[in-house]
């Protein structure tokens, strides 16, 4: 069969990994698809940076990679700008896109769907929520028979880190988010996680396809765990509880029958004998109920280098088994037009 080939933009802790994991086992990796899969360029910032990557695969220029000969982009930079504009561009062009970027898709989801539809191309983005976890696709897949009623859990690593950390040492906020900063788990800006951006927007990732409808950033309530002392977790405690950052989205019926959506990030009392209670460190876990299913979870690692580009390599499988086969995986059934429901009216 022909051969598919594959653009990369971006390669830090990720999309290494990635990179090694294409052109370590790409044998391997053109049985699973039943075709060759084909590293066609990787763009950097700073190509003269990367003395560890094949050079002759190295561009400072993302959009020209994108607009060249290539069947699949696969982005791992981040942020909205310029990445909306090469993303669309790839999938307007009918190139299948795989990404792990919360952000864009948690404020741009129905644009991307959209010109992903008007193509044909595919969109896929296991990666943005809760890392190595098979998450995305049960909700859009394997459930898609069913109602699902509720999304609920722990998306944030380096929140659940620190106030993982703070209930065993009995340590402050400040001193924990230091610890978890130095160990590497926190990053130097903490802001996107600490405050609950990060969490806020994979919730918005899992309303949207949980309800069939679509929820930006801005519709999730957020609050972080800034405002979380020594003596809230000790309080806590007492009560036989610990306090975890939830994601939490819901279909919720009001007395005239109406459906909305709420979705809200914001810290949480468990009873230790929660199951998410347990999860602890780095680790993420989801529960889902659904109508017919009853309650499922989801758990493991939701952050990091190999675990992130276990879930972009998988979407990176069924994008090029969808080329082989000149097909494309389902499309997203964005049609309930559920409004979102302020905090307060739950
Ligand atoms: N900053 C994120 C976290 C990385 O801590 O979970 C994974 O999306």
């Amino acid at each position: 069969g022909r051969t598919v080939r594959v653009a990369l933009l971006g390669c830090g802790t990720v999309g290494s990994e990635v990179t090694r994991m294409l052109l370590g086992d790409a044998d391997e990796l053109a049985a699973r698809v039943g075709a060759p899969v084909e590293l066609a360029g990787i763009a950097v910032r700073r190509p003269d940076k990367h003395p560890e990557l094949p050079q002759h695969l190295l561009t400072a220029d993302a959009g020209a990679l994108v607009e060249s000969d290539v069947d699949i982009v696969v982005e791992l930079i981040g942020g909205i700008e310029p990445v909306r504009g090469w993303l669309l561009t790839a999938l307007r062009k009918g190139k299948s896109v795989v990404t792990g970027n919360k952000a864009l898709l948690a404020e741009h989801a129905a644009e991307l769907a959209e010109a992903a539809d008007a193509s044909g191309a595919d969109l896929y983005y296991e990666a943005s929520v809760a890392g190595a976890i098979p998450l995305l696709r049960p909700l859009r897949e394997s459930l898609a028979g069913d109602r699902i009623t509720r999304v609920m859990g722990i998306v944030n690593g380096t929140t659940n880190f620190i106030l993982s950390a703070m209930d065993s040492t009995g340590a402050g906020y400040a001193e924990t988010l230091d610890e978890a900063t130095r160990l590497g788990y926190a990053e130097a800006d903490p802001t996107a996680d600490v405050d609950g951006y990060d969490a806020a927007s994979k919730a918005a990732i899992l309303a949207s396809l949980a309800f069939h409808t679509r929820v930006t950033a801005s519709d999730v309530h957020r609050e972080g765990i800034a405002g979380i002392s020594s003596s809230d977790i000790g309080a806590a405690k007492l009560l036989g509880r610990t306090v975890k950052l939830l994601s939490i989205c819901e279909r919720v019926t009001s007395d005239d029958g109406t459906e909305s959506v709420s979705a809200r990030v914001h810290p949480v009392m468990i009873p230790r004998s929660h199951q998410l209670a347990g999860v602890s460190g780095a680790f993420n876990a989801v529960y889902v109920e659904a109508e017919a299913a009853g309650e499922l979870m989801f758990y493991g690692q939701g952050a990091g280098g190999a675990p992130t580009a276990s879930a972009v390599l998988g979407d990176l499988v069924a994008a090029s088994r969808n080329r082989v086969a000149g097909g494309r995986g389902p499309r997203e059934s964005a049609h309930a037009a559920l409004p979102v429901r302020p905090m307060g009216q739950t």
